[in-house]
């Protein structure tokens, strides 16, 4: 079968498909033939060997895909062939097969196209976990989300909304921010977003923070007492592995929360990073069945940007990195 294999750092430009062998299902598992495969921020920091939570190489890329199953193992109870199921997991996205434990699949919404399937997984959870596990919000909060107009950022403005919360977002350029506006949050730059909640006399019961550095420092000061940040991300950091000095400043730009800024301006600052919680399906099931409850009820759906063929992956990537995307962007694993 065709897969993206990451043997070591490379550009974008050195990404290539290559034959691999087609996974067997185990007695536990599920063969799934992935119909589009999810491109998270993460894929470009793993590429760039700068990915935490990353496998050991070499690994098939890809931490999202979406696809039916075409075998199942002998234990498989629960999975049927032909059911449509959403998968999450450290690697294997970026193939035109893989094989799943039957313990870590999730449903599919059965009103998505394939192209939502696979691109509303990450985006969504990771926003409804920050917002609805990690913050409780509450209808009537104001929430300011970072890189708005990104697949995380979308599906958190319709969230937020569908909760009858207040939701401002940032973004880098007007047409993005003409995006954000539509989804229903009010839009502004990352020049200027404390000076506007400032005037409005607005200060965010939750910042959804995914951009780091100056951005988080700005947001933080601005939250309301009793408010939360939820650290999911931080893409402006860059940084050259090889070189001290861009090593410093990209420790230096991460978020952090002093304990006793924390304690006397009665503020949380949170995190998640929902592959550490994978391991965890007792917990993160109920919350998705939720999420899912909440998705079908107000008919949401993630903005997907593109569909790249799989054989262009390096062009999805960068089209990511060069910040050009709205919403989610997919991989064509048979083209
Ligand atoms: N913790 C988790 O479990 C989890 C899960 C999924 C995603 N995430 C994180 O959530 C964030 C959003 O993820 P996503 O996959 O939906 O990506 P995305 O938002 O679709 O794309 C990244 C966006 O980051 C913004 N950005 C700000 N500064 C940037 C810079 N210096 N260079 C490049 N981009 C910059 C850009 O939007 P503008 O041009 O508008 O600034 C860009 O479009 C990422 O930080 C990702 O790592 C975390």
């Amino acid at each position: 079968m065709k897969a993206v294999v990451l043997e070591k750092s490379v550009s974008s430009q050195d990404l290539t498909v290559t034959e691999v062998d087609q996974p067997q299902p185990e007695d536990d598992e599920v063969l799934i033939k992935v119909k589009y495969s999810g491109v998270n921020y993460a894929d470009i920091l793993s590429r760039k060997g700068l990915y935490s939570w990353a496998g050991k190489r070499p690994y098939i890329m890809g931490l999202e895909a979406a696809g039916e199953v075409v075998e199942t193992g002998k234990n498989v109870s629960d999975v049927e062939i032909g059911d449509r199921l959403v998968y999450g997991g450290q690697s294997g996205g970026y193939a035109e097969y893989l094989t799943v434990n039957q313990e870590y699949v999730l449903p599919a919404p059965e009103n998505y196209t394939w192209e939502e399937c696979a691109g509303f997984g990450v985006t969504f959870f990771t926003a409804w976990v920050a917002m609805h596990e990690m913050a409780r919000v509450r209808p009537g909060e104001t929430m300011l989300v970072h890189s708005a107009a990104g697949g995380v950022g979308t599906a958190a403005i319709q969230l937020g909304r569908v909760h009858g919360m207040q939701v401002f977002g940032t973004a880098s350029q007007p047409h993005k921010r003409a995006k954000v506006e539509e989804l229903g949050a009010t839009a502004f730059s990352y020049d200027d977003f404390d000076t506007r909640l400032n005037e409005m006399e607005i200060r965010p019961d939750m910042v959804l923070e995914t951009v780091g550095g100056d951005v988080y420092r700005r947001s933080f000061d601005l939250l309301a007492p009793m408010g939360r940040t939820v650290l999911v991300g931080a893409s402006s950091i860059k940084v050259n592995k090889w070189n001290p000095l861009s090593l410093y400043r990209a420790y230096k730009a991460l978020p952090s929360a002093r304990m006793s800024q924390v304690l006397r301006r009665s503020r949380g600052f949170m995190g998640v990073h929902l592959g550490y919680m994978l391991k965890k399906p007792d917990i993160l099931k109920p919350s998705w069945e939720r999420m899912l409850e909440v998705i079908a009820e107000h008919d949401l759906h993630p903005e997907i940007d593109r569909v790249f063929p799989m054989s262009k992956v390096g062009e999805a990537h960068d089209w990511i990195d060069n910040r050009h995307n709205i919403g989610k962007v997919l991989l064509d694993p048979t083209e």
